[in-house]
């Protein structure tokens, strides 16, 4: 069969005839390769990166260039998954016109499909709108933002009292109203999930907030069983870890002995 590469108009069916969509992060062109042979819907390359390829602790010190320089390593191995990059921790929270800034060299210098933003500000509002009106496709992104990560008193799931979960709700339907094609929903409840995908008539992609979004995404590297530290809410599909480091064990001991090469 002749795969055609993933559209929005393709995702917004997705949702319309109820077929799960699929979405998972990349941060180099060795894995986008792999996930975009495996017929991943949606790439995205997360400012996650920083805490699995780059070790810091949170995604905050992350900066536009590094998004860009990573961006530009998976487009070149990826050929149909629809892609999309993070603007990382204060490259659109100034103002709109930065959004605009940083989202147009995402698209310019690392040819991304669309970007992600997190929060529902009035400036992130403001900015999808303005990204929307230029051409830009926006990914928002509620719940558990790794971006308020120190303001938020930890990875802690969102959205479990009353307020919070109207706050979450109020924050979904405004990026909608403001233009964005879909919306990332981390670690809320999985009621309040299906709650916000049956009012929305956009995606909905949830990475711990239950079954009912309208599809998945996780962290790769979680995926692989790469991670030092894995989410509650992931699953792990494979242990990279583990045979990694008997291979290099292997190798270690054949050159010692002269069994290689
Ligand atoms: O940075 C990232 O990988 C993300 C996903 C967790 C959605 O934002």
């Amino acid at each position: 069969m002749v795969r055609r590469p993933v559209t929005l108009p393709q995702l917004q069916q997705k949702k319309q005839q109820g077929e799960p969509i699929t979405m998972l992060t990349a941060w180099d062109y060795l894995w986008a390769r792999l996930l975009d042979a495996a017929g991943v819907d949606v790439i995205l390359v997360g400012d996650s990166l920083g805490m699995v390829a780059l070790g810091y602790q949170t995604t905050l010190p992350v900066t536009l260039d590094q998004m860009i320089h990573h961006a530009q390593a998976v487009r070149r191995g990826v050929s149909h998954s629809f892609l999309v990059c993070d603007l990382p921790f204060l490259s659109y929270q100034e103002s709109p016109e930065q959004a605009l800034r940083s989202a147009g060299r995402l698209i310019k210098e690392a040819d991304v499909q669309a970007v992600k933003m997190e929060g529902a500000s009035p400036v992130v509002q403001a900015a999808t709108r303005r990204l929307v009106e230029a051409g830009i496709p926006v990914l928002g992104h509620v719940g558990l933002l790794p971006q308020q990560v120190h303001q938020l008193g930890g990875w802690r799931q969102q959205g479990n009292t009353p307020q919070g979960a109207d706050a979450i709700l109020a924050d979904a339907l405004a990026l909608a109203e403001a233009g964005a094609f879909g919306i990332i929903l981390e670690h809320i409840p999985a009621d309040l999930a299906q709650q916000i995908t049956a009012k929305l008539k956009i995606p909905t992609i949830g990475i711990g907030a239950g079954p009912h979004c309208d599809g998945q995404v996780l962290v790769t590297a979680d995926v692989l069983g790469l991670s030092p530290q894995v989410p509650p809410f992931a699953k792990g599909y494979a242990d990279l870890a583990t045979q990694a480091i008997a291979a290099f064990e292997r190798y270690c001991q054949d050159v010692k002995s002269r069994q290689f090469p």
